[in-house]
């Protein structure tokens, strides 16, 4: 201990600092957490008998050294098991159900991904924390690819089970033909599941991003989808008047330039009898009641290096994404949205879901 320090504690101080351990070790596993997926090693660890990292290494077609490194942060991690002196790893089948591509929706490993994704812009951050301002969309270089995983788990897989049902009546009103519109779709992979499931309806999506939106066109065309479209928009600027019956916005709003804007555009755009349907972050708008939050950190975290940041790039609200649900019905309620109802999805812990109506 210091010898300038207050005098402290210290029984009570020494679990603060063994959790400080703990933190450090849990960020550098959730680095070598995403390296596993990207490199697909878990993919080809999960199932295999006690394997060498010259093996697995070649079973996966990467460099033996780096494999056998990566190893050695799963194993004293507890995440690989290794019998002591037998230089054999396997993961076992509990781990790989939460690691794999295989264990989607469930697979944590996609998440993980978001850390390193922050990293690489500590150093303009740390600027922004100076002087404020903020990092555009396209400093994170991976963000659309990540979030389409993220999509393809969080919002594509309980899309048709667990949200649509959210709203009795909606499936049959799908089926028979309506207009919806998907606003912030990235690259559009919940619209597509929709538009494949409900060939009657006609789907339109909307992004500022020509990337994701470019992504999103490629694989309509690959899916042979002709009932969706599209289209570089600033969701602040919709004008669309009462043309759709569905307007969705999955984790969409927060992270906008003008929320406000985007929440009264989308209005507008629905029908009288029209549904907003609302995917944004779970938690609260004062910090203090998150603290019980099981992914607060890793969400306020995520919100400063990237959804704060990029509103305010832009000189916008930075709502940030812990804008929290209260927030999140005060602004519904001014943009002229009735009847909320806010539902949880007992398998997501990250998200609430908002169904409100124009009328
Ligand atoms: C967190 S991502 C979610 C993407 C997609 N809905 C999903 O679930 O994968 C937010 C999306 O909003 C888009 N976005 C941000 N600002 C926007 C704006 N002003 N107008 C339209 N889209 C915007 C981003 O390009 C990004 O694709």
């Amino acid at each position: 201990m210091c010898s300038s320090c207050p005098t402290i504690d210290a029984p009570a101080a020494a679990p603060f600092a063994e959790r400080l351990t703990g933190i450090l070790n849990g960020g550098a596993l959730s680095l070598m957490i995403s390296v596993g997926h990207r490199t697909g090693l878990f993919d080809t660890l999960a199932g295999r008998a006690p394997t060498n990292s010259a093996d697995l290494a070649a079973a996966a077609g990467l460099n033996e050294r780096y494999v056998r490194e990566w190893l050695g942060a799963m194993t004293a991690g507890g995440i690989v098991h290794s019998a002591v002196g037998s230089g054999l790893f396997a993961l076992p089948d509990e781990h790989a159900a939460f690691l794999t591509r295989a264990a989607t929706p469930g697979n944590m490993a996609v998440p993980a991904q978001f850390l390193p994704m922050l990293a690489r812009v500590e150093d303009p951050i740390v600027d922004c924390f100076r002087d404020g301002g903020g990092l555009p969309y396209e400093a994170f270089p991976r963000f659309h690819e990540i979030m389409a995983e993220e999509s393809e788990q969080t919002v594509v897989s309980v899309l048709l089970s667990h949200v649509i049902p959210l709203v009795p009546g909606l499936a049959d009103a799908l089926r028979a033909g309506r207009e919806v519109a998907d606003v912030g779709c990235g690259s559009g992979l919940a619209l597509m599941q929709l538009a494949t499931s409900f060939p009657a309806s006609r789907f339109t999506g909307y992004d500022a991003s020509q990337e994701a939106i470019a992504r999103a066109r490629e694989s309509a065309q690959r899916r042979g989808l002709s009932n969706v479209r599209f289209v570089v928009q600033d969701a602040a600027t919709l004008v669309d008047e009462q043309r759709f019956d569905l307007v969705t916005a999955f984790d969409a709003v927060h992270d906008q330039v003008d929320p406000a804007a985007m929440l009264s555009g989308i209005r507008r755009a629905l029908k009288p009898d029209g549904l907003f349907l609302m995917q944004d972050i779970e938690g609260h708008s004062d910090p203090a009641r998150n603290t019980e939050h099981p992914l607060g950190p890793f969400l306020y975290t995520i919100s400063c290096m990237h959804c704060m940041t990029v509103s305010l790039a832009k000189g916008g609200a930075g709502l940030g994404a812990m804008w929290g649900v209260d927030t999140a019905e005060a602004m519904l309620r001014d943009a002229g949205f009735v009847d909320q109802h806010v539902h949880r999805l007992e398998h997501d812990a990250m998200n609430a879901w908002t169904v409100a109506r124009v009328s």
